[in-house]
């Protein structure tokens, strides 16, 4: 499978957005990571779907959106009204889980669960056939910059084991750098999402270089 990369707008400057995503999308940005927090599931706010359906307008590459909500059913139509390609809920919140993952295709959308550093693979068993991706979280969600979680790597291999014959994305959020590239890849992640590590560099670019290249050495490996 491709390694894809996809930039997170969170650590982005907020008051220039579009040329935020038009320099990241020259630089070979495969997704475009939009982080939705309520909150609520977690303690920091950022936009809603309104911002969603502005940037789709502006965004060339397709859009991946991450629900940090305790209550995602509602936001769903919008976000496939506005044109995102892909959402992912947490598997933390939904109380409905196979409902709303259906909810999410019938709009449109591929689906997708994320699971928290300390929740078990486990709680994705029953749904493998209703998902078209696994969000992996390497931090605890809510914040851009944090540290990422070792035991992640693992949980990742793990994972890939469980897919078997599935031939699902597994996208990992939280801490993704030219360090961590590598190894995730190797464990088998095959989307990176990457907030500070390109979005708290000037040259971003670079940055999104060097995180391919490391991405392929692990894919080498
Ligand atoms: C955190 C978000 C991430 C965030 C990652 O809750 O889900 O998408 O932007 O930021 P970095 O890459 O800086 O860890
Ligand atoms: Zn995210």
């Amino acid at each position: 499978m491709k390694i894809r990369i996809a930039p997170s707008l969170l650590s982005a400057d907020f008051s220039r957005l579009a040329a935020e995503i038009a320099e990241v999308e020259a630089a070979g940005a495969d997704l475009l990571h939009l982080d939705l927090m309520d909150g609520h599931f977690v303690p920091n706010l950022t936009f809603g779907p309104a911002v969603v359906a502005a940037l789709a307008r502006v965004a060339t590459v397709p859009l991946d959106a991450h629900l940090m909500v305790t209550d995602p059913d509602g936001l769903v139509p919008e976000l496939g009204a506005a044109g995102v390609r892909r959402t992912a809920v947490h598997v933390e919140v939904c109380r409905h889980l196979h409902r709303t993952l259906a909810g999410i295709r019938a709009a449109g959308m591929e689906a997708g669960v994320a699971v928290n550093p300390a929740s078990s693979l486990i709680l994705l068993d029953e749904v493998l056939d209703d998902i078209d991706f696994v969000l992996v979280m390497s931090v605890n969600p809510g914040f851009g910059g944090q540290m990422f979680i070792p035991s992640s790597l693992d949980k990742i291999r793990r994972l890939r084991l469980m897919l078997g014959e599935r031939n699902l994305d597994i996208s990992v959020d939280g801490g993704v750098d030219p360090e961590t590239a590598g190894p995730l890849v190797a464990a088998g992640a095959t989307t990176l999402i990457a907030g500070s590590a390109i979005f708290a560099t000037p040259d971003r670019a670079r940055a999104m270089t060097a995180l391919r290249e490391a991405a392929q050495r692990g894919n080498d490996t």
